[in-house]
């Protein structure tokens, strides 16, 4: 028999998951499957720029709220994700009607005033927040670019929107964890990246409590990069949340994709399933919260028509797979 996952990590952090606002509804499957075993959530898209203000000056809310809602009545607590990105954002943010790049003030101020708008009405609710998304370049075998210089942010004023961005986050919920998130954060050419990110950030004293490490990973991760990644950012006094948690089946995007969960796939997340969560219960005085990317195998952002990932612990039928047994064994 297994015991929900909230409850098995209940003395070490809390458990999430990404979630639609269809899924807040304790009579669904999906509903009543975040009751029994999560105890966070986080919108899936919803509280993303484009969903909470695509038109400049004009908030909807609607959905977002029901996220909040239905946390509130289970008692779960509720992740903020995100503020600033270079994607899922409209383009009123980065450009002028003529299609031109706005000005650093402009751009600045419309940052400003969306950040204080929706931090300060989940003020109290929302617990964390990812204040800057994917600032970092990714792949960079020389170390020379250190942002994404694609972002529309960046291209307005350079790295300066990351520092505000806290600023005007801090200023309008004290109380909220402050994150900075990324995607291939376990990794040294990124990593390192993110560290001296966050070095300057508390060096100039921006407010930034923890980084988020998204964890789209897969069941080859590697022992050694996540564990010297959490060394790294123990030196630096910093928590963590693994924000993003979904482990796909393949090694490599070489492999062909399947339709099916194969025996060779369950093996694969059997081992590698416990791996990663026992170093997550060996740092677990820097972890402070681990959200899946999803609930179950029927639905994640991962698959495509030929080559599902089958990334989560509980099945297409939201029922524990056999890694989460091997996990359970770890308690
Ligand atoms: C993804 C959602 O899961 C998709 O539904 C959407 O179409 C695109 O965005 N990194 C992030 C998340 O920070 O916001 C992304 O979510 C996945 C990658």
């Amino acid at each position: 028999e297994y015991i929900p996952l909230k409850e098995l990590f209940k003395d070490h952090f809390p458990i999430g998951a990404a979630v639609t606002p269809n899924h807040m509804d304790s009579r669904t499957p999906h509903g009543r499957t975040l009751i029994e075993h999560f105890n966070s959530l986080v919108a899936e898209n919803v509280m993303k720029p484009d969903a909470l203000q695509r038109v400049k000056g004009t908030y909807t809310w609607t959905n977002a709220d029901r996220i909040v809602q239905f946390a509130k009545e289970n008692d779960m607590k509720v992740r903020g994700h995100t503020l600033t990105w270079h994607s899922q954002t409209p383009d009123w943010f980065f450009y002028d009607e003529n299609g031109d790049l706005h000005t650093p003030e402009v751009a600045m101020k419309q940052l400003e005033e969306h950040i204080t708008t929706v931090v300060s009405r989940y003020k109290g609710d929302v617990y964390a927040w990812d204040v800057v998304n994917e600032a970092m370049f990714d792949w960079d075998p020389n170390g020379q670019i250190i942002y994404r210089e694609d972002s529309p942010w960046y291209k307005i004023m350079g790295p300066a929107y990351i520092d505000s961005a806290f600023v005007y986050a801090r200023r309008a919920d004290p109380d909220a964890k402050l994150f900075y998130n990324d995607y291939n954060s376990i990794f040294s050419w990124k990593r390192n990246k993110i560290y001296d990110l966050v070095k300057r950030l508390k060096d100039n004293n921006i407010p930034i409590d923890g980084v988020g490490l998204q964890g789209h990973w897969n069941v080859g991760v590697s022992e050694q990069d996540i564990r010297t990644t959490l060394d790294l950012f123990r030196d630096l006094g910093v928590e963590i949340q693994i924000t993003e948690l979904d482990l796909s089946v393949y090694l490599s995007s070489d492999e062909p994709g399947s339709e099916v969960y194969t025996d060779a796939f369950n093996l694969r997340q059997k081992i590698a399933y416990p791996m990663i969560m026992k170093i997550l219960l060996d740092y677990s005085d820097i972890i402070t919260g681990v959200t899946f990317w999803g609930i179950g195998d029927d639905v994640t952002w991962l698959d495509r028509p030929g080559r599902r990932h089958f990334p989560f612990l509980l099945d297409e039928q939201l029922k524990p797979k056999p890694a989460y047994l091997e996990v359970q064994k770890l308690i």
